[in-house]
């Protein structure tokens, strides 16, 4: 596991966005897993500066979103300002700036009458497409990944999920919120990918930032692996994986200044 540390979200942000930028241009039809939450907000800014800017290309690339909130989508029958849905975060942040194929773009139908079927069916897409060869996550608070709250399997697979209040409450105040949505009238399941779907991931990039998430960083990557923090299956995963931190989240780690040299002496090995 290669842990890098940068000193603010900026240069995690332009960190991460330059190794998923090198993985397309060395693949460009590769199979991306994509993120939600307010994390990666900044490694799609600069993705999206990329494309403009550097010509990166995302004709051939095909994208799996992580989850969606069940009840969400994009629904053109909702004014769209109050769509929470990670659909239209996605098209926002950054599935409309580039030019990806409308048919390569994958979210979990949170409109979906059959979420059982449904399921099933994105897991059959994924091997059709031969898998995803990179995973961007971020970290929920209470140490999840994607929606797999804490005593999921760590051998999930892709399904329907409650959420606990803490995420709850997290990203009630993240998003919907900000949107004017009543507490109440934020949707408490959501179809996401299990802990077992992404480890079948060829690559891993987790991403976090701010001192809220040192503690649940430093269990996830120094801890036990345990399905009550559901991220510490990175630990688990045997192909590449990298965790960009900025330096508030990873003040807690016990090992900082061991991941810090150990970067600095693969940038002088050429490794
Ligand atoms: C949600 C998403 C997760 C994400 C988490 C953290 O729960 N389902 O995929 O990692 O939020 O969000 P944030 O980046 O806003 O802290």
């Amino acid at each position: 596991m290669d842990i890098i540390v940068r000193d603010n979200y900026d240069e995690l942000s332009e960190y991460t966005a330059k190794l998923i930028a090198g993985f397309v241009k060395s693949k460009p039809d590769c199979v991306l897993g994509l993120a939600t939450g307010s994390t990666p907000i900044g490694t799609y800014k600069e993705l999206v500066r990329m494309h403009k800017e550097e010509g990166l290309d995302f004709s051939q690339v095909k994208t799996f979103n992580l989850d969606e909130y069940y009840g969400t989508g994009i629904d053109l029958e909702k004014p769209y300002e109050l769509d929470q849905s990670y659909a239209r975060f996605m098209h926002e942040e950054l599935l409309k700036h580039i030019n990806i194929k409308a048919e390569n773009i994958h979210i979990p139908d949170g409109l979906t009458k059959t979420p059982n079927e449904f399921c099933k069916w994105y897991e059959e897409e994924i091997k059709k497409a031969g898998g995803i060869d990179l995973q961007l996550l971020g970290i929920g608070a209470d140490g999840h990944w994607a929606f797999n709250e804490p005593g999921s399997s760590l051998a999930s697979r892709t399904r329907i999920q409650a959420l606990t209040r803490q995420t709850l409450d997290d990203n009630y105040e993240s998003f919907y919120k900000k949107a004017g949505i009543a507490r109440e009238e934020m949707p408490h399941f959501a179809i996401t990918m299990g802990i077992g779907t992404i480890l079948e991931a060829k690559n891993i990039i987790m991403i976090a930032n701010g001192l809220k998430k040192a503690d649940v960083v430093a269990k996830c990557i120094e801890g036990p692996v345990t399905s009550q923090i559901t991220a510490s299956a990175i630990q688990l995963h045997s192909g590449g994986v990298t965790v960009v931190l900025d330096k508030d989240a990873a003040s807690k780690l016990n090992s900082l200044e061991h991941y810090i040299h150990v970067e600095k002496m693969k940038q002088k090995y050429g490794l």
